[in-house]
């Protein structure tokens, strides 16, 4: 891999690919339920309304919605988003309510207040909890998209409120292994249908850009002609790095978890869980922080 990388069109496309089969990602995550847990934790302690980025089909924000807390979910694709609408239709009316659903980027954002209809300047709406579950800030790639996205989740934090986001612990095993080879995963059960799958997965990782490229490949066991492929483009942040970002951006970290346990982060561990607040100014003169 050359020290450019992959180009801005292989990234926009290995994002969008992996969420334009809004059905399939459905199925394939309808199980994961852990983190859910962990984040109606965080909404039962920060409360509502909740700002979610990157919402996907809802498997976070319908179970905060069920739970009373009003959610605004931002993203940028429409079948995602037609997904959610669809499982939306099929809730009570007061759950219905409680979500409103915003096409439109993470990487720059602006809500406005509610209230603020008709007033020459427009509020910005303020949330005690923003959220970005299930690894979504590994689809910006570059220090731009991300002083963007972190700006605008300032801008509509309240003063006491709470950023918590998830992304995979980087897995440096796996950015050493041959990207000419197909490694072989677990069979996997389409858990709606109960049909069988064998997938395989390449691995591309550009030490430059931390970008990893997987190249997934699922195969019908019954019905071999049956095959997709997958392309996912995963940014990776390294703790301290993620640390610095956030420190820079006017962040600090209150909380660090290397799972939805609440589990220590380590070498193996999947995941890195932070909970964020904003960065109070020290008073006086800036101080440059060692
Ligand atoms: C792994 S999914 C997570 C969905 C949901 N948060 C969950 O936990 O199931 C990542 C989501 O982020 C969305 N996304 C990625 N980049 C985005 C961007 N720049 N703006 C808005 N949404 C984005 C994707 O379309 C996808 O729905």
């Amino acid at each position: 891999m050359s020290t450019e990388g992959h180009s801005r069109d292989a990234l926009r496309w290995a994002t969008d690919a992996h969420y334009e089969d809004a059905e399939r990602y459905d199925r394939t995550y309808r199980l994961r339920r852990h983190d859910v847990a962990f984040y109606r934790e965080m909404a039962a302690e920060h409360g509502g309304p909740v700002l979610e980025l990157g919402v996907g089909t809802g498997r976070v924000a319908l179970a905060l919605a069920r739970d009373g807390h009003d959610v605004v979910g931002l993203e940028r694709m429409a079948p995602m988003l037609a997904k959610l609408r669809a499982r939306l239709a099929k809730e009570p009316a007061e759950v219905r309510e409680r979500v409103r659903l915003v096409r439109g980027d993470i990487r720059r954002f602006s809500m406005p207040a509610a209230s603020a209809g008709g007033t020459a300047r427009k509020a910005i709406a303020r949330f005690p909890l923003v959220i970005a579950p299930f690894n979504v800030l590994m689809h910006l790639y570059r220090r731009e998209e991300l002083e963007q996205m972190l700006a605008s989740v300032r801008a509509h934090l309240a003063p006491r409120g709470v950023f918590v986001l998830d992304v995979r612990m980087p897995d440096i095993r796996s950015f050493t292994r041959d990207p000419e080879r197909a490694f072989k995963c677990p069979r996997l059960k389409d858990p709606t249908d109960g049909s069988l799958w064998d997938t395989a997965e390449i691995f591309q990782y550009d030490a430059v850009t931390q970008v990893q490229m997987i190249t997934s490949t699922f195969r019908e066991v019954a019905e071999p002609h049956r095959v997709y492929v997958k392309p996912l483009a995963h940014r990776q942040f390294f703790p301290q790095e993620l640390e610095l970002l956030l420190h820079y951006n006017g962040f600090s970290i209150r909380e660090r978890w290397g799972d939805f346990e609440r589990g220590p982060q380590h070498v193996d561990c999947e995941t890195q869980v932070i909970v964020a607040g904003l960065r109070r100014a020290t008073g006086g003169r800036r101080r440059t922080t060692r």
